[in-house]
C-alpha cells in the first residue's frame, strides 16, 4: 500500500491534505502547476481571481492555491462524489471554506458539466454559464496502453479512473478544452498538466479551431525534463 494511504495524510507544498483510498495521492510535480498559476496571478492586474479546478481529487490543488493567495476563490469539481467528500473534509480542516466551493459534477464528452451535488449548500451555482478568471486541472491523461506499466502500487490502490486517460490519454482534455473557451474570461487563462505527447495536439487544437479564440502560450518541463505543463491563453 502508498506509505501515504498507510499514513492517511502527506504533503503538498505548504498543507497538509488528508488522503483516503482510491482517491488520487497529489504528486510532486503537480506542485508546479500551482507554483506557475500563483506566478501568474501574481505579475497580474487582478485584484481578485475566480478559478475552477476540473478534477480536484483530494482538493491538493484548489487547496494550495487558496491557502498560498487571499485573492484566490475555487470551484472544485469532481466525477468522483468520494474525492468532493474529501476535498470537503480537507478544505474544513484548513478553514478555507469561505474561499473554497466543492461541487459533484463531472465534465461530459459533449464539452458540457453536469452538477450532482453542490456541497456547500449555494445553489446558484451554474457552471456552464458562470467564468474564471483561471482554469486549472490535472486531468486523466495517461494513454490506456501505458496503465499496465503503472506501478502496482498504484494499479492496485489508486482508482484508475483518476489516471486512464483512454486511448490517446485525451478523452478528458479534449472536452475540457472546448468548456474553458467558453468559461474563460477574455484573457483568461488554463494551466494544465499533460503526458508529453499532448502539448503538440494542444498547440493543433488551438489552431485548427480559431474561433475557440485559445493561444497555446507556453509548454513547461517537469522535474525529468519532460514536457508536462501547459498554459493556454483566452484571447482579450
Ligand atoms: C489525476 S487526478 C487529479 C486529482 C488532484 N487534482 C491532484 O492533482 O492531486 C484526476 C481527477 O479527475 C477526476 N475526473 C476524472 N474524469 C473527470 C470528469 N470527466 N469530470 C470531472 N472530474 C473527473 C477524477 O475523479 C480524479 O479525482
Amino acid at each position: 500500500m502508498p506509505v501515504q494511504y498507510i499514513i492517511g495524510e502527506w504533503d503538498f507544498r505548504d498543507i497538509t491534505v488528508k488522503l483516503v483510498p482510491p482517491i488520487f495521492i497529489p504528486r510532486p510535480e503537480t506542485e508546479i502547476l500551482v507554483d506557475f498559476v500563483l506566478k501568474r496571478l501574481n505579475s497580474s492586474q487582478l485584484d481578485s481571481c475566480e478559478i475552477l479546478e476540473i478534477g480536484c481529487g483530494s482538493g491538493a490543488i484548489s487547496l494550495a492555491l487558496a491557502h498560498a493567495c487571499k485573492k484566490i476563490k475555487c470551484t472544485a469539481i469532481d466525477a468522483s462524489p468520494y474525492a468532493c467528500d474529501l476535498t470537503v473534509t480537507n478544505r474544513n480542516n484548513l478553514n478555507l471554506t469561505n474561499r473554497i466551493t466543492v461541487i459533484h459534477a463531472t465534465l461530459k464528452p459533449d464539452a458540457t458539466v453536469e452538477i450532482s451535488k453542490i456541497l456547500n449548500g449555494a445553489s446558484d451555482v451554474n457552471l456552464n454559464s458562470r467564468s474564471f478568471d483561471f482554469v486549472v486541472s490535472n486531468p486523466p491523461y495517461v494513454p490506456t496502453k501505458n496503465i499496465p506499466k503503472l506501478q502496482s502500487e498504484i494499479k492496485i490502490y489508486e482508482d484508475l479512473r483518476a489516471l486512464d486517460g483512454g486511448d490517446d490519454g485525451l478523452k478528458v482534455i479534449k472536452p475540457l478544452l472546448k468548456y474553458t473557451a467558453r468559461v474563460l474570461k477574455p484573457g483568461g487563462r488554463l494551466f494544465l498538466e499533460v503526458d508529453p505527447t499532448h502539448p503538440e495536439y494542444i498547440q493543433f487544437f488551438t489552431n485548427k479551431y480559431p474561433d475557440f479564440k485559445l493561444h497555446h502560450e507556453h509548454t513547461y518541463k517537469d522535474f525529468c525534463n519532460n514536457d508536462r505543463f501547459v498554459e493556454v491563453v483566452k484571447a482579450a
